[in-house]
């Protein structure tokens, strides 16, 4: 009587705490479902580096399934098989002379040691982890293999708290200032390894394009080669994946893959400077708002005129131990010189306009786009606001409270007129 009651207490009880843990993982799934239009995905892979890693995951994957359920199956099946069951135990206690529910002499003979078993369970996980060795070898050294000619494109990658710079070799030379330096969007062609230098100004950071590659850590005064290739055009996300700091989880970015003539074209826009207005020309009145506050870290080449030896020196001097602000007045901030034709700002967590980029061909989106005015005029009015900078305030961009709104409004006429 007692026992049966206990048992459907305790029953209840468990198929409520059942139901809580199934309420709970439905939640968590419907909750992943929110995630943005463009996950940080590693299953659907979009380039061969990324399949290299899928071709390796998955049959690992399967394995561990099929030992995942020989164990648990094993486990689960021996827990039933072999347990005391009530009436066995009411009987043992019943005839047992000592208080002992279950007394010694009541249990099953004790094994010690089964030669053919342990053999067993030694051998087979040691052949299986061999073979998964060997292959996850051979996929290393495959996605490390650059087959991109000397002269092709090449792109530094330089982390920072909280973005990334992409500083581009179009003749594959590294060691020469580069032909094109942007922020955020690492623009690049269809269909043709883009070999990759990464390093850091700062802190350990690390670059993640999920969708075309995995890992690769950003450390300061190192440089870690790497590459990445897209099989379609699109635009892949990517975020820093090494705790950086308070803003580490905004420190996105995106690869905008581009046919063959329209990667042409990109790089010939980049290539010209900003033309500095003149008084009377549009956007001249921001352009003043932008020399008089922005300018200390921000770059608009042809108008700010800090020469690019200058930022890479400063980033050499931030590696070397420097301090901060050494580097912020080389230049250190996203440059700015083609801003409009970007479709995020502030480390990719905001678009710049409202229609989003991909319904709009990219080199488009500066003249058929909607601005995304909200959000970029309260980033320029109190960017910590949005993003947290470190207690020092030193790093990331600062808050604006001396700023008009008339003048804000100048500096976004002014951006905007940087294609
Ligand atoms: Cu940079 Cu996390």
């Amino acid at each position: 009587m007692m026992g049966a009651r206990t048992r459907g207490r305790l029953g209840g009880r468990f198929w409520r705490r059942l139901r809580l843990v199934l309420i709970a993982l439905g939640a968590a799934l419907a909750l992943t479902a929110c995630a943005d239009e463009h996950p940080l995905d590693t299953l659907t892979e979009a380039g061969p580096d990324a399949q290299e890693i899928n071709d390796l995951f998955f049959p690992v994957l399967g394995v561990a399934i099929v030992v995942f359920f020989l164990v648990q199956g094993a486990i689960i099946y021996m827990v039933m098989r072999y347990r005391v069951r009530r009436r066995e135990a009411a009987a043992a206690a019943a005839d047992s002379d000592s208080d002992d529910f279950y007394g010694d002499e009541d249990y099953p003979e004790q094994v010690h040691g089964n030669l053919r078993l342990e053999l067993a369970w030694t051998i087979i996980p040691t052949i299986l982890l061999a073979v998964i060795s060997v292959f996850t070898l051979i996929s290393i050294v495959e996605l490390n293999e650059v087959t991109a000619a000397e002269d092709d494109l090449r792109v530094t990658v330089v982390g920072q708290q909280w973005w990334w710079e992409f500083q581009y070799h179009l003749d594959g030379d590294t060691s020469t200032p580069p032909d094109i330096v942007t922020a955020n969007e690492l623009v690049m062609p269809v269909r043709q390894q883009v070999p990759l230098e990464i390093t850091s100004r700062d802190v350990i950071h690390s670059f993640w394009i999920p969708q075309l590659n995995g890992k690769r850590d950003a450390v300061p005064g190192r440089t870690h080669p790497w590459v990445i290739e897209a099989n379609e055009p699109g635009r892949y996300m990517g975020q820093c994946t090494e705790f950086c700091g308070l803003s580490h989880a905004y420190m996105r970015m995106y690869a905008v893959v581009l046919e063959p003539a329209e990667w042409e074209e990109w790089v010939q826009g980049q290539m010209v400077d900003a033309a500095p207005l003149q008084p009377g020309e549009p956007g001249y009145d921001g352009q003043e708002v932008f020399l008089a506050n922005c300018a200390n870290c921000h770059v608009v080449n042809g108008v700010t005129d800090v020469d690019l030896d200058d930022q890479l020196d400063g980033m050499d001097d931030y590696a070397g131990g420097n301090t901060i602000t050494s580097a912020l007045v080389a230049g250190a901030a996203p440059n700015l010189t083609h801003l409009a034709s970007r479709t995020t700002f502030a480390g990719s967590i905001f678009e710049l306009y409202e229609d989003r980029a991909e319904r709009i061909p990219y080199l488009e989106v500066a003249v058929r786009g909607d601005l995304n005015r909200g959000d970029l005029e309260a980033w320029i009015r109190d960017a910590p606001d949005r993003k947290a900078n470190d207690a020092d305030g030193a790093r990331g961009m600062t808050a604006f409270p001396g700023l008009t709104e008339g003048e804000i409004d100048a500096l976004v006429e002014y951006l905007m007129t940087l294609r």
